[in-house]
């Protein structure tokens, strides 16, 4: 039996009294703290989560396994920490998942480990996707593509919270409590229809279903709503040459620079002619200064548009 008693004295006892929770995350149906040495995560989505979970869709249910395993592969193979701790909220219309370690800490981990300036550079690199501290082992396909396949992914991290709203298709980044270790929580209508290979597809070139395609949310990579200079290009754009193809979503953004369209629309692709960009969701003024700052393209040149 769920004893919620026991469930608030273990938070505390864990993160005390920064990890108060919102009261829809209060009382899992099921909750456990299992020791991360040798843990193997499908077999903890078989032993404990499988029969707690709803009457679920097929693709529901596949998604939500992916998930699961992933972000708890994650507290395994990159936390450090000792233990993990699961939370399960099974209801009929909506289920939710919460993995919560007091480890490296996601964002602090990417920062130090791929050498970033700081916690905002490795959120963005988090957000392009193909992000790993262990290119041996791993691809870094894990966060991208969960935080896509659900209804709603949060991960929180060094004191940030990053939200995928895909519900509403919004993407935001706002403070957290969460400054010692990793939580991550997301939901899914257990009667979804969202397929889990029409998430890989969407980002899967089509010639050789490799991860080559990203879409970046600009307006993540800043604070406020403008983007000026050459050097906020410059953390947008690094790394982007690891896609074949890049949606630059401008959604949100007021007002571009010239330095900063300068960087991202002729620099950039000048030295990286691999990659397509593909600009969407500009607001006139932004539409504006892009187009005057793109190269005039002279006959057999790619277009940018
Ligand atoms: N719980 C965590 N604690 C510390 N670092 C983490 C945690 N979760 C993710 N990370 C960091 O974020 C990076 C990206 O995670 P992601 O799951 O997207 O890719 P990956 O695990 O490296 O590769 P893949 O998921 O494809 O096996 C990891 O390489 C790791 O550095
Ligand atoms: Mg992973």
């Amino acid at each position: 039996m769920f004893d919620p008693g026991q469930v608030r004295s273990a938070l505390a006892r864990r993160a005390s009294s920064e990890d108060i929770v919102v009261p829809r995350w209060e009382r899992p149906d099921w909750f456990a703290t299992l020791p991360l040495a040798g843990l193997e995560e499908d077999q903890v989505w078989r032993e404990y989560v499988v029969d707690r979970l709803p009457k679920m869709s097929q693709d529901a249910t596949t998604i939500a396994n992916y998930a699961f395993t992933e972000m708890l592969n994650n507290a395994i193979d990159h936390s450090g920490a000792d233990e993990v701790a699961i939370g399960l909220w099974s209801g009929a219309f909506e289920v939710r998942f919460e993995t919560r370690d007091w480890g490296a800490g996601a964002l602090p981990h990417v920062q130090e480990r791929l050498g970033l300036e700081d916690l905002y550079d490795a959120l963005g690199e988090l957000v392009k996707g193909k992000t790993t501290t262990d290119p041996s082992r791993h691809t870094g396909e894990g966060i991208f593509f969960t935080s896509k396949a659900v209804d709603v992914f949060t991960l929180e991290s060094g004191g940030l919270r990053w939200t995928v709203d895909n519900l509403r298709d919004d993407q935001a980044v706002g403070g957290s409590e969460i400054t010692h270790g990793t939580r991550v929580r997301w939901e899914i209508d257990p009667a979804g229809t969202r397929t889990l290979s029409e998430v890989f597809h969407a980002y899967y070139t089509d010639d050789d279903y490799r991860f080559d395609r990203t879409k970046t949310v600009v307006h993540l990579f800043g604070i406020g709503v403008r983007f000026i200079s050459r050097s906020e290009a410059k953390r947008l754009m690094r790394g982007l040459e690891r896609f074949r193809e890049v949606e630059l979503d401008f959604t949100g953004v007021e007002d571009v620079g010239q330095g900063f369209v300068d960087e991202v629309f002729r620099v950039w692709p000048r030295d990286h002619p691999e990659t397509v960009l593909t600009p969407t969701g500009m607001n006139g003024p932004v539409e504006f200064m892009v187009r005057r700052g793109l190269p005039t393209p002279s006959p057999g040149d790619r277009r940018i548009d």
